[in-house]
């Protein structure tokens, strides 16, 4: 029996309760599947910090490199620790040192869920390059607490980079609707985008079966609103992929919902896999978060390990839930019920 061994960073605010519900449904799932867990709860957080004054320990990505995926809950404390301190020793560390380079988000309607478009027929999959762009980290300030004070914030752009996230793209493209669309704003940018239009025109010759339309992202924000229907597979840079999944989110019913896959599509290292809300202060202790979007990362996950059965289960089973209305309304129902209700349609 194949058994992969799991890291979970439940981490801060409501991750942990998320992380919870979506280990009672991963477990419940195993049971009736041929596979194994192994499941190792990693305490790195804002609470860590406080004590040891790091988001994780200095072999950290040493001691995740381990691990088959990797299962995260929320980052984030503000009260106490500073989102760029808790953001730049933890998530993004990791999805830069395992390159994951793709972070996969779908964007739907579950059943049951009635979206603030008051339409159902979308369905997006926004590709969001992970590692480098406007995320790249590469800057500095000069005169530091003056009046002269100067932020640099470089944004950094690879051929390679851009290749293989459009690539990856691509490769999904083909295997839905077949159009894809490719973001920029390579009318006021003139380097960094005009050469992901290039690398895109490119590309389109090489998938002659993907129809490629170029989105500046403007545009292509207005058309989520307007016309969600005319997209598919949505690629863009880090910063651009940022802001539009969280539109994504809205449009699918809220942050609630967003799952999301932080991937290197070579298998040597782990991928990880997260709800897109973050650590939510505000209802961390009312036990009201809505835990879909990280048993709906869950499925992600297990499909990504090659347990594809397993995976439409889950959804399945959310999909039966959110049917019967549950969890469809935010902060009606609690934490625990939408898992349980989730549970019962797996067996
Ligand atoms: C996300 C989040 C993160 C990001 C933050 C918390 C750094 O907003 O996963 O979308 O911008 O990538
Ligand atoms: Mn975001």
């Amino acid at each position: 029996m194949k058994t992969y061994k799991i890291a979970l960073l439940p981490a801060d605010g409501i991750g942990p309760q998320v992380i919870d519900a979506a280990l009672e449904v991963l477990e419940r799932v195993s049971k009736l599947s041929s596979f194994g867990l192994e499941l190792t709860s990693l305490p790195w957080s804002c609470a860590y910090y406080r004590i040891h004054g790091e988001m994780m320990p200095q072999d950290g990505i040493g001691i995740l490199s381990k691990f088959d995926a990797i299962l995260l809950g929320a980052v984030g404390w503000p009260a106490e620790v500073p989102d760029s301190v808790s953001l730049h020793g933890l998530l993004l560390p990791i999805r830069k040192a395992f390159s994951q380079y793709v972070n996969m988000r779908p964007h739907r309607l579950l059943p049951g869920v009635e979206g603030p478009l008051k339409r159902s027929d979308f369905d997006l999959l926004c590709i969001r390059e992970n590692t480098e762009g406007e995320y790249s980290g590469a800057g500095g300030n000069v005169h530091k607490g003056t009046t002269d004070e100067v932020a640099v914030e470089t944004s950094i752009f690879t051929r390679r980079g851009i290749e293989r996230i459009l690539r990856f793209g691509f490769e999904q493209a083909r295997n839905r609707s077949g159009r894809l669309a490719s973001v920029t704003k390579s009318n006021a940018q003139r380097f960094s985008m005009v050469l992901w239009d290039e690398v895109t025109r490119q590309l389109a010759d090489e998938y002659g079966d993907v129809s490629v339309t170029s989105y500046h992202v403007d545009a292509i924000a207005a058309r989520m609103i307007m016309a969600p229907e005319s997209l598919d597979v949505i690629v863009a840079s880090n910063l651009f992929g940022d802001i539009l999944t969280d539109m994504g989110a809205a449009i699918q019913g809220g942050l609630g919902f967003a799952a999301s896959a932080n991937i290197n599509p070579d298998k040597s290292v782990p991928s990880m896999f997260e709800p897109v809300h973050g650590s939510a202060p505000d209802i961390a202790h009312l036990g009201i978060a809505n835990p879909i979007a990280a048993i709906w990362s869950t499925a992600m996950m297990l499909d990504h390990l090659g347990e594809g059965d397993a995976s439409r289960k889950i959804m399945t089973a959310i999909e039966a839930a959110t049917a019967k209305g549950i969890g469809t309304a935010p902060g009606r129902d609690t934490t625990k019920t939408i898992t349980q209700t989730i549970i019962s349609h797996i067996d």
